[in-house]
């Protein structure tokens, strides 16, 4: 526990004097019905009735009216509010059905609690900017602050008061489609991340005069899905709980994020719902943390098919004691607490405990005083030219270039080129796999982008193939290869655009097998065979498996799902108005048999030489016997137009006491002929403690901006206290010896040093 974590969360949480007075006064008055209702988080539509869209649909048509359809609200809803018996909503985003059921909860319930409304607003909200692994990919969460700023105004336009992000998870397992989500496998990278983002969408002054708060999720261990497969059980140590997973939760809370949602997965063999190790010793007990817990979607249900409850009164038990707060979706708190409670299965006290946590959020929020949403607002608030420009900035930043053979890239404006693949001309997949009010057509299409830069003549196109397997896809992209291939006679470059559809990552999309999907592959081969030059823009939420791609083209930008500005950012960065500047934030693996595969391993007994890999040249040391175990694309990683060298490594002091800073520095000169951007990243070693410690950690990273020639000094400082990790008695520890460091341009380059860390 830190002072800054007291500080912060007092600040952000209200645990002032008044507003506590407030709370207190507030609970004296409420009924044990009315306090679970603060507990309970619904959608307040009906399920999705066709007849009911199509007759809208119709209407809107007839009208010559735009189309947004609004489902009906469920029955009982009304009732509901009107008795407290719900204290907040998720995923509702229309200002007027959100005011007219505040209007019921505060005009007409008994006490007048209003509403929380909360929303997934993963990687914007309108302006939809990419997804969060391409955002991670910038390594500049001041431009994450920013983008995140404006998901906030946007959504607080819409009514939302409460944002189901950042996603926290580290992610080491590519296989798992929610690692779109995150921002990749390190957690010193997650927590620079998290900060960023709590710190962006909880900022105030938004043009709606309301408040934001942020939902870190899914605490914790979701990431580490056995297999990579969504929802699937997670076993790891506490020491990689506590050294790994945790502390980007941990930054979230000290950047004063004022609620978490629980994951859906075991640890252990407890459910993370009703894990009271997960949701109170850790949370309440060691970090004093006073937010809300949020359920996931359901999760307090599935309790039932995990097999730790036989029936939803169970559950609601085990949620309840365990820490959980709020109960998303499913209705055990509902329809069984106030039983459990009157049978003394529950203490009452436990109950106003969550509900406290409650009220002070909703006071905090300002929600009492100004429980309503400007509905004249949302439309002059969204898709600003500044918002637009500022996902273009976040597109254009967030794009990795991984080769550039021959510097065949950027393009001249007078080259020939035949683009090709299923990706050029599209809009929905560019808005990623969690954009829940996004609109296809705000995207601009990688021809559209590429069209501001060469005339009419000068190049054709041809989608090749379609995405997916040509029966599944439903792009009414036909395959024609042989098409394809004929296009590229008078090109001087092709420039393929190939890669995943949106909705192949994110939640429940995990794959076993990560090549380009569908027929990509073998409309590569056989362009391959022209013998003509090949640049390809790779579109993806995950690290793909392209061995063989990477093989045969010269030029490779990854773009991911990079939002509506994707086109445009994409052409820039071919044409060189833009200069790559992204960094891979998750390893790209050669073959899934290596996954996991990420930097920070451990060295194990038999390590393998830094060289050497196979299991004929190093025989009996940890090595496949068909593969190197360095990933294709280690972390850090990403290429520029212009060079970098890295010169005169500086430790200030190299023997340094458990409260001393580490002040590291290092000349950068810009080498090449174009301004660039380079991340300087900063990693440690340390060499022998009394549990074993990752082959490099990430301490520090800095992204600077060089003109031509240009030579800057980057300074590092680190406090010692932070190159600690949970020792023997799980306490955080940090142990005198001897470590290493480099600073360089990724994970595995760089020039190396070394310090000491003393006895006190
Ligand atoms: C997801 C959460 C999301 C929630 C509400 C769940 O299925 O795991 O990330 O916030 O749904 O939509």
């Amino acid at each position: 526990m830190t002072t800054t974590l007291q500080e912060t969360v007092a600040y952000y949480n209200n645990l002032d004097p008044e507003t506590e007075k407030r709370v207190d006064a507030l609970l004296a008055q409420m009924t044990l019905v009315e306090k679970i209702g603060q507990l309970v988080q619904l959608n307040p539509f009906a399920p999705f009735d066709p007849d009911d869209y199509e007759a809208k649909k119709r209407e809107a048509e007839e009208a010559g009216a735009p189309f947004e359809y609004e489902p009906r609200l469920r029955d009982d809803m009304e009732d509901l509010l009107r008795g407290g018996r719900i204290g907040s909503f998720l995923n509702v985003m229309t200002p007027k059905v959100i005011n007219h059921c505040q209007r019921i909860a505060v005009e007409e319930s008994r006490l007048g609690i209003p509403l929380l409304v909360g929303a997934d607003v993963i990687h914007g909200y309108r302006t939809i900017f990419p997804i969060p692994l391409a955002e991670a990919s910038t390594w500049n969460p001041d431009l994450l602050e920013r983008a995140s700023r404006v998901a906030a105004e946007e959504a607080s336009a819409a009514g939302v008061d409460w944002i189901f992000a950042p996603m926290v998870d580290v992610s080491r397992d590519p296989r798992w489609g929610r690692i779109a989500e995150g921002a990749g496998e390190d957690p010193f990278l997650g927590m620079a991340m998290a900060r960023a983002r709590v710190r962006g969408f909880q900022t105030t002054g938004l043009t709606s005069g309301r408040n934001v708060a942020a939902c870190p999720k899914h605490y914790v261990g979701y990431g580490a899905a056995e297999g990579g497969r969504d929802y699937n059980t997670v076993d790891f140590s506490e020491r990689t709980l506590r050294d790994v997973y945790l502390p980007p939760f941990k930054a979230a809370f000290e950047s004063g994020a004022g609620a978490v949602m629980s994951s859906f997965n075991e640890l252990g063999g407890l459910p993370v719902t009703a894990n009271p190790s997960i949701l109170r010793t850790i949370l309440r007990d060691e970090w004093q943390w006073p937010g809300v817990v949020l359920s996931d979607y359901d999760a307090v249900r599935e309790l039932i098919p995990h097999g730790v409850a036989a029936n939803l009164r169970e559950a609601a038990r085990l949620s309840i004691l365990a820490g959980l707060d709020i109960e998303m979706v499913s209705t055990a708190y509902h329809d069984h607490l106030a039983d459990l409670v009157t049978a003394g299965e529950v203490p009452e006290a436990l109950v106003d405990e969550a509900v406290r946590r409650v009220l002070r959020l909703k006071f905090r929020l300002g929600l009492f005083e100004r429980p309503y949403t400007d509905e004249s607002l949302h439309d002059a608030v969204i898709l600003q030219p500044a918002f637009r420009e500022l996902a273009l900035e976040t597109a254009r930043e967030s794009m990795v270039l991984l080769q550039n053979e021959d510097n065949i890239l950027p393009l001249s404006p007078d080259v020939r080129l035949t683009v090709i693949g299923p990706l050029a001309d599209n809009r929905a997949d560019m808005l990623g796999c969690w954009s829940l009010h996004n609109h296809p057509e705000d995207v601009e299409t990688v021809l559209e982008g590429l069209s501001a830069y060469l005339p009419g003549d000068t190049w054709s196109y041809q989608p090749g193939c379609p995405i997916r397997d040509d029966r599944t896809d439903g792009s009414g992209i036909e395959t024609d290869i042989p098409a394809a291939v004929a296009a590229t006679r008078e090109a001087d470059v092709v420039l393929l655009v190939l890669g995943e559809s949106a909705d192949m990552s994110g939640e429940s999309h995990s794959r076993t097998t990560l090549g380009l999907p569908g027929r990509q592959q073998e409309l590569v081969d056989a362009i391959a065979e022209t013998g003509k030059p090949m640049v390809c823009v790779l579109m993806s939420g995950r690290p793909l498996v392209i061995p063989r791609l990477a093989a045969q083209v010269k030029g490779l930008l990854v773009a991911w799902h990079a939002g509506i500005r994707a086109g445009r950012a994409v052409a820039d960065l071919l044409f060189g108005a833009a200069n790559p500047s992204g960094r891979l934030t998750a390893s790209w693996p050669r073959s899934e048999g290596q996954i996991p595969v990420y930097y920070a391993h451990k060295s194990t007994g038999r390590p393998a030489a830094e060289s050497g890999t196979r299991q004929f040249a190093e025989a009996f040391k940890s090595v496949y016997m068909d593969e190197p175990n360095s990933p294709l694309f280690p972390f850090g990683y990403g290429l520029s137009y212009t060079t970098f060298t890295y010169a005169n490594l500086q430790i200030a002091e190299s023997m340094l006491g458990p409260d001393d800073t580490l002040r590291v520095s290092v000349t950068i000169t810009n080498s090449g002929d174009r301004a660039g951007a380079e991340v300087v990243q900063l990693y440690v070693r340390d060499l022998v403690a009394c549990v074993t410690r990752p082959v490099r950690e990430l301490k520090g990273f800095q992204k600077i901006w060089l003109q031509p020639g240009e030579q800057r000094t980057v300074s590092f400082e680190v406090p010692v206290r932070d190159l600690g990790f949970s020792g023997l008695d799980m306490q955080y520890t940090v142990e005198p010896g001897d470590f290493k460091l480099w600073v360089g341009p990724n994970a595995v380059d760089g020039l190396e040093g070394a310090f000491r860390v003393c006895e006190a």
